[in-house]
C-alpha cells in the first residue's frame, strides 16, 4: 500500500472535541441535555401551531417550518456525537460522512434562508401593515417554501456529488465532530480547486446575501418606528428585534468566521467551540427567542391544554 495515492479510505476519524476523560461524563450529560431541550422545544411550537387555529398564519407557518429545521439540523451531529463520546475511536464511514454531510448543509442552509423569511415577514407587517396579507398571501408563502427546499437540496446535492469526486488518499482525521465539508477539502488529494470556488459562490448566495437582507429588513423597521415614536411600540420592536438580531448575529456571525474568513491562528478547540454555537446553541435557543417568550404563543400553549381537558 505504501506510496500507492490511490488506496481509499474507508472511514474517517472525528477528532474534533479533544474532552479529557475525567470531563467526558460531564460533557456528554451536557450535549444530551441541550440535544433533548431543543427537540422537545422545537416539538412543543410544531405541535402548537398545527393544533391551534390562531396561529395559522405566515410568522407561525415560517416558525414552524424553522423549528422542522432546526430539529433535523441538530439530529444531523449530535446524536453522532453522543454515539462516538461513548465508542473508544470516533469515526464516521465514508458513505456516512457524505450523508451527514448532505443533510448538514440543507438543515443549515433552509435554517438560513427561513431567517431571512422571518425578517422579511416582520418588515412587511411593520412597514406595510395594510397590505400584509394581500402580499403574505398563503399561496405566496408556500411557493417560497417549496423553492427553498428546492433550492437547499439541490445545492446540497450538488456539492455533496463534487466531494464524491475527490479522492482521499492517507490523511483520514477530521478536526471536527462532525464531517464539515473545508475540513473534509483539506483532506483530500486531488485538486479541489472547483469545489473551493463552489462554496465560495455559493456561500456568498447562501449566507452573505441573506445576512445583508436581515440586516436591511431589521434597519427598515428601526427607522419606521422611529417615525412614530411610542414607548410601546420602540419597547415592543426592540425586545424582538433585539433578540431576533442576536441569535441572527450568533448563527451567521460563527459561519462566517469559519468558512468565509478562516484564520490560519484558530485552533481547533477554538474552532469547535464555533461549530458548537451554530450546529447546537442557535437550534436550541431558536424555539425560545422566537417564540416561547412571546404572548401569542403562551396563549395558544394554555388554549391548547385547556381544550384537551374539556375534551378529555
Ligand atoms: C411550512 O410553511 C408552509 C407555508 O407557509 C406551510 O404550509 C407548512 O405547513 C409549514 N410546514 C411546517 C412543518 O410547519
Amino acid at each position: 500500500m505504501t506510496g500507492n495515492n490511490q488506496t481509499l479510505i474507508s472511514k474517517f476519524l472525528l477528532l474534533g472535541l479533544p474532552i479529557l476523560s475525567e470531563y467526558h461524563f460531564l460533557f456528554y450529560a451536557l450535549f444530551l441535555a441541550m440535544y433533548l431541550t431543543t427537540i422537545l422545544g422545537n416539538l412543543l411550537i410544531i405541535a402548537l401551531v398545527r393544533l391551534d387555529s390562531h396561529l395559522h398564519t405566515p410568522m407561525y407557518l415560517f416558525l414552524s417550518n424553522l423549528s422542522f429545521s432546526d430539529l433535523c439540523f441538530s439530529s444531523v451531529t449530535i446524536p453522532k456525537l453522543l454515539q462516538n463520546m461513548q465508542s473508544q475511536v470516533p469515526s464516521i464511514s465514508y458513505v456516512g460522512c457524505l450523508t451527514q454531510l448532505y443533510f448538514f448543509m440543507v438543515f443549515g442552509d433552509m435554517e438560513s434562508f427561513l431567517l431571512v423569511v422571518m425578517a422579511y415577514d416582520r418588515y412587511v407587517a411593520i412597514c406595510f401593515p395594510l397590505h400584509y396579507t394581500s402580499i403574505m398571501s398563503t399561496k405566496f408563502c408556500t411557493s417560497l417554501v417549496l423553492l427553498l427546499w428546492m433550492l437547499t437540496t439541490s445545492n446540497a446535492l450538488m456539492h455533496t456529488l463534487l466531494m464524491a469526486r475527490l479522492s482521499f488518499c492517507e490523511k483520514n482525521v477530521i478536526l471536527r465532530f462532525f464531517c464539515d465539508i473545508s475540513a473534509l477539502l483539506k483532506l483530500s488529494c486531488s485538486d479541489t480547486f472547483v469545489n473551493e470556488l463552489m462554496i465560495f459562490i455559493m456561500g456568498g448566495i447562501i449566507i452573505i446575501i441573506p445576512f445583508l437582507l436581515i440586516v436591511m429588513s431589521y434597519v427598515r423597521i428601526f427607522f419606521s418606528i422611529l417615525k412614530v415614536p411610542s414607548t410601546q411600540g420602540i419597547h415592543k420592536v426592540f425586545s424582538t428585534c433585539g433578540s431576533h438580531l442576536s441569535v441572527v448575529s450568533l448563527f451567521y456571525g460563527t459561519i462566517i468566521g469559519l468558512y468565509l474568513c478562516p484564520s490560519s491562528n484558530n485552533s481547533t478547540v477554538k474552532e469547535s467551540a464555533m461549530a458548537m454555537m451554530y450546529t447546537v446553541v442557535t437550534p436550541m435557543l431558536n424555539p425560545f427567542i422566537y417564540s416561547l417568550r412571546n404572548r401569542d404563543m403562551k396563549r395558544a400553549l394554555i388554549r391548547v391544554i385547556c381544550s384537551k381537558k374539556i375534551s378529555l
